[in-house]
């Protein structure tokens, strides 16, 4: 866990307008920057940055927040992950929260931190070697050249080579003061007993590094230069403390903005297939790296988008082993189209035969859903044997039993019965049986699922639309809390009979108003911040917006940046039928107008409440009916002097009047 302090630090020593700027061309805008949106194709920029209050605010997705939740937005990274880029950045040292490791946690983790660091070295090595020594450049970077890859993606993928010599990397890491240990652990090294001072696991080989979602170096591939030597093709680093291939997907690091974006993946099954579309400006792509596919990889796509399409070589004898895939895909919500590339053919050498658009437009109309590519594969083994067609059909229920969501198992089994000229019913009775066969698996799949975190909810408990009463007091609720954290810390000077003159911050105003009220709040994310901010009264501390900046839900952060940067710092707001709110130059009275109107607006809602529970009781209990007659007439006594208040403040001006 990053310490509280090096977050601390982060916060403050980041810019926003430094780490948006380097995914937006930014203008200056009187004191903002705007640019164009990142998340939104769009003409006019509705993006902006305020440098003074470090955040940003996206108008045309509503999505805002601060340079951290920016870096988790654009490159999907979790919170940690995005802490870590923007320690890295600054050059901020993270300090880990110690206190709940055991002494063995430590251990654990400093390893994984050595491990981690080595395999920078390595990457930077094998790198190096490629470009500025002769070796390299005649062996390895003559082969790349060969394959056709242009310099730029050769850097973009972080490509390298491994030199000839046994024992270079070993020589080289143990002089930098790697020890025997960490060598072995990281697989880089080899220790047999015929070389006790170790040899290089990746001798001779061009360079692939596998990265993390997030970019970090977990391991390599190697491959021959020559395709007639006797020795694998690939050689892969073995399973270590950070490198796990079930959690891994070659490319994802590269490409995840693009899938994001593009709302699909596609997945091959080569490093050299990724690069290869990569290169052809098909960015949205991913690789099993020869294996199967893991729920666990499944789960990195599900990050990014729940559309998958698979590309498959045309000569590929593996397709059948691909059923499993598809199923397990399915188990996981995705959608999954399926393309088969001409014979002869893999995704590499297409997108290095045809140009980038030919490509894409291949895979749009190519790709066959999953129903379709396995009759295809099925039946044409099946030929006109009635038994191995139903065996076809039965396999491919078997896989819509799969699809988690009733709705699209319904369109699929329709999809069955149109094709093969099949009922529905007889094909749910199938299913049915399927069922039962694959429970066990199912079961599994199921198991396995992550449940998923709640999210606190920013919505109205009650439908916003069909109650005005509701509508009302949630608009000032909101509008309340908002002044809380745009103006907190401003201290106020009131007067009035009791205390005669004196002193009160906007925080403390609004509080008070709202225990006096004891006022149940609507939104949730109303009454966290509330309770956030109490919470920091106890503490002496005044937490305003700065505060909830930094906070960890970003549901929060995006109200606070709402409140913070309110639509009338874009120019163009009119052409979007979105209109500033209205603040009045003095802010005393605004929050004197609000805190009434607030009031006034509660109590025609609570006149509201009670009036429908009146009518339950006008029958069954006559003392609970009384009692309710009696607190109306009150509500309605305070409302008549309240309205009275209000129609002298300065703040009718401001509201209008209320249109029901
Ligand atoms: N693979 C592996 N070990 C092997 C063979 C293959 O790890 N001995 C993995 C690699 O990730 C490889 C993928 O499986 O990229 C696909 O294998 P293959 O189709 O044989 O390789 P290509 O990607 O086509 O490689 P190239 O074009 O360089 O021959
Ligand atoms: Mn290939």
């Amino acid at each position: 866990m990053i310490s509280k302090q090096t977050i601390d630090k982060i916060f403050s020593t980041i810019r926003v307008e430094e780490i948006v700027g380097e995914y937006v061309q930014l203008k200056r805008a009187g004191s903002n920057y705007k640019g164009l949106s990142p998340f939104h194709d769009e003409k006019s920029p509705s993006f902006v940055v305020s440098p003074s209050k470090q955040i940003w605010k996206d108008f045309s997705t509503g999505k805002g927040g601060t340079a951290i939740s920016f870096l988790m937005e654009i490159e999907n990274f979790t919170y940690p992950e995005a802490l870590r880029h923007a320690a890295k950045k600054y050059g901020i040292e993270i300090e880990e929260d110690q206190r709940e490791f055991s002494e063995e946690a430590k251990n654990a983790q400093s390893e994984r931190d050595l491990l981690y660091k080595i395999h920078e070295v390595a990457n930077d090595y094998f790198q190096h070697f490629l470009w500025e020594v002769e070796e390299g450049k005649n062996i390895g970077l003559a082969y790349f050249k060969e394959r056709e890859l242009k310099d730029d993606i050769i850097k973009k993928f972080q490509l390298g080579y491994a030199p000839e010599k046994k024992n270079a990397f070993t020589e080289y890491a143990s002089e930098k003061g790697y020890a025997k240990e960490i060598l072995e652990k990281s697989g880089l090294s080899i220790f047999p007993e015929n070389a006790p001072a170790g040899i290089d696991r990746f001798r001779e080989r061009v360079i692939f590094p596998i990265h993390s979602f997030s970019g970090r170096v977990l391991g390599f591939g190697g491959r021959i230069l020559r395709n007639n030597v006797k020795t694998a093709k690939y050689l892969n680093s073995p399973e270590t403390e950070i490198y796990h291939k079930s959690n891994v997907l070659y490319g994802l690091n590269q490409s995840k903005q693009a899938i994001s974006r593009k709302n699909v993946c596609l997945l091959v099954e080569g490093y050299m297939d990724v690069i290869s579309l990569h290169m052809s400006g098909i960015e949205n792509v991913v690789a099993s790296s020869g294996t199967s596919l893991t729920t666990e990889q499944i789960k990195l796509i599900k990050r990014l988008t729940e559309n998958v399409t698979i590309l498959f070589d045309g000569d590929n004898a593996g397709i059948k082993a691909s059923f499993r895939s598809i199923d397990m895909l399915l188990a996981e919500g995705m959608n999954i189209r399926v393309l088969l590339f001409p014979e002869g053919d893999d995704p590499d050498s297409f997108a290095r035969k045809h140009p980038q658009e030919y490509v894409e437009k291949f895979i749009e109309n190519e790709a066959m859903d999953f129903i379709d590519f396995k009759a295809e594969i099925l039946l044409k083994d099946a030929g006109n044997d009635p038994i191995k067609k139903a065996e076809a059909i039965r396999n491919i229920v078997k896989s819509v039993g799969f699809v988690q969501n009733a709705l699209k198992k319904e369109v699929y089994l329709k999809e069955v019965s149109n094709k093969f000229g099949l009922s529905e019913q007889s094909l749910f009775n199938e299913l049915d049986i399927q069922k039962q066969i694959t429970q066990n698996q199912h079961q599994h799949v199921q198991q396995q699922k992550e449940h998923a975190p709640v999210k606190m909810e920013i919505v109205p408990l009650d439908n916003e639309k069909g109650d005005p009463f509701l509508y009302d007091v949630l608009f000032m609720e909101s509008k309340l809390v908002d002044h809380m954290l745009m103006f907190g810390d401003i201290v106020l000077k009131r007067e009035d009979e009791k205390n005669g003159e004196y002193q009160i911050t906007v925080i403390e105003e609004i509080l008070h108003h709202f225990e006096e009220e004891q006022y149940i709040f609507l939104l949730k994310g109303n009454e966290t911040i509330i309770n956030q901010v109490k919470e920091g009264i106890q503490k002496d501390e005044l937490r305003s917006g700065n505060f909830f900046i930094s906070f960890m839900d970003e549901e929060i952060t995006s109200k606070v940046v709402d409140a913070l940067l309110p639509v009338d710092e874009l120019e163009n707001w009119g052409s979007r039928n979105i209109y500033p709110p209205n603040y009045g130059d003095n802010i005393a009275e605004q929050i004197k107008g609000d805190v009434l109107l607030h009031k006034y607006r509660y109590i025609d809602y609570l006149i509201q409440e009670t009036a429908s529970e009146l009518s339950k009781y006008s029958t069954t209990d006559e003392t609970k009916y009384f009692e309710l007659i009696k607190k109306i007439t009150l509500l309605k006594q305070a409302s008549m002097k309240l309205s009275d208040i209000i129609e002298y403040s300065p703040i009718k001006g401001i509201y209008g009047d209320r249109k029901r």
